[in-house]
């Protein structure tokens, strides 16, 4: 949770189920096992957003290079009352991989002009974003109501698929979708089909194919906050679970590889070493230049999306792209 939380909230407004806090280390534990076990080493991208990492990548978000959050926001600033046009009547709005929220104001927003109250159901696995999130929201907006999932997308879309909403718009910004790989993305674009009814719909938000110069520079920032996200998740383990990285004798590397259209990210071994990691009573060695594979960020292009759609439920409706025609958001209907 936030240290510092800036609202005192009520708690008819506000309800938090926090799904990670029922096994705090579990599946930190068993994976980051796993996955320096793997060959090649790898780690999964959703341990980079505890407290710390969901901060830096706010920072992330005001990079010059990191163009991806001020197209975003540029599309839904024009076309937000459009957006929430597609749904009929009184409309719940669910978010997956919610962060802060912030562009989700231009969305809530737009509701609001068109409803007199909303329910806000933000999921996403950093409890402390989800908590200071929340409650600003709540102290900007009186109407609404949240009912928030601290957990793993699958985790909180079996339980949403437990209870039962109205009219919905979901919401998958900051092309989240990136970090899946193709069969991982229908994956879950069908498990949150299952949550929606026909009518329903779900903005996606997917960066576009473009210039690897452009697309390498977003992920090598000059101020080397991008390297500090990555390079968290072994400061991460040393707190969480006991382990002797040392953060200087490792470095991030990132780099687009045209034929997978993925950023591809790394953090490397810059000598031969060896790292304990004592809350799992194991040690792991390095070789000079060994890389674990922190994170992949696909690249779309239109065809992508349609293909996608079409292949778990939905029919892509329309797409919106920001004047440098870097972004895109696209109105997936639930058929
Ligand atoms: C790239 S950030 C984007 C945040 C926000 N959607 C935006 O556009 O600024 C990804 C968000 O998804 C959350 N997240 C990443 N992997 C997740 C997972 N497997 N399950 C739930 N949330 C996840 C992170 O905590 C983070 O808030």
């Amino acid at each position: 949770m936030a240290e510092t939380q800036p609202a005192v909230v009520s708690e008819e407004k506000f309800i938090i189920h926090n799904l990670v806090k029922r096994e705090p280390r579990a599946g930190l534990a068993a994976d980051v096992r796993r996955g320096l076990d793997s060959q090649p080493k790898r780690f999964l991208p959703k341990y980079f957003y505890d407290q710390l990492g969901s901060q830096l990548f706010e920072a992330i978000c005001l990079l010059p290079e990191y163009y991806l959050t001020r197209a975003e926001n540029e599309i839904l600033e024009r076309y937000a009352d459009e957006i929430v046009a597609s749904v009929d009547g009184e409309t719940t709005l669910l978010e997956m991989g919610s962060g802060s929220a912030s562009k989700t104001r231009l969305i809530i927003e737009a509701l609001l002009r068109k409803q007199a109250e909303l329910l806000f159901i933000p999921v996403d696995i950093s409890a402390s974003a989800l908590d200071s999130s929340s409650r600003i929201l709540l102290q900007s907006y009186p109407q609404i109501r949240v009912e928030a999932y601290a957990a793993d997308y699958f985790a909180g879309l079996a339980e949403l698929e437990k209870t039962e909403r109205g009219r919905t718009l979901a919401l998958f910004l900051g092309s989240n979708i990136s970090n899946f790989d193709p069969e991982e993305a229908l994956r879950f674009l069908r498990a949150l089909r299952q949550v929606l009814h026909q009518g329903d719909a779900l903005l996606l938000g997917a960066d576009l194919k473009k210039d690897k110069r452009v697309l390498e520079a977003a992920y090598n920032d000059a101020l080397g906050v991008t390297a500090a996200f990555n390079l968290n998740v072994l400061a991460r383990i040393n707190r969480e679970l006991g382990g002797n990285f040392d953060l200087r004798a490792f470095q991030h590397h990132a780099f687009y590889s045209e034929a997978a259209g993925r950023v591809e990210i790394y953090i490397e071994s810059l000598r031969a070493q060896t790292v304990e990691i004592t809350g799992l009573g194991i040690s792991v060695d390095f070789a000079a230049g060994e890389q674990i594979h922190t994170e992949n960020s696909y690249k779309y292009d239109l065809g992508n999306l349609a293909e996608l759609a079409a292949n778990t439920g939905f029919t892509r409706a329309r797409t919106w792209l920001d004047h440098g025609e870097q972004f895109s958001s696209s109105l997936l209907l639930a058929v």
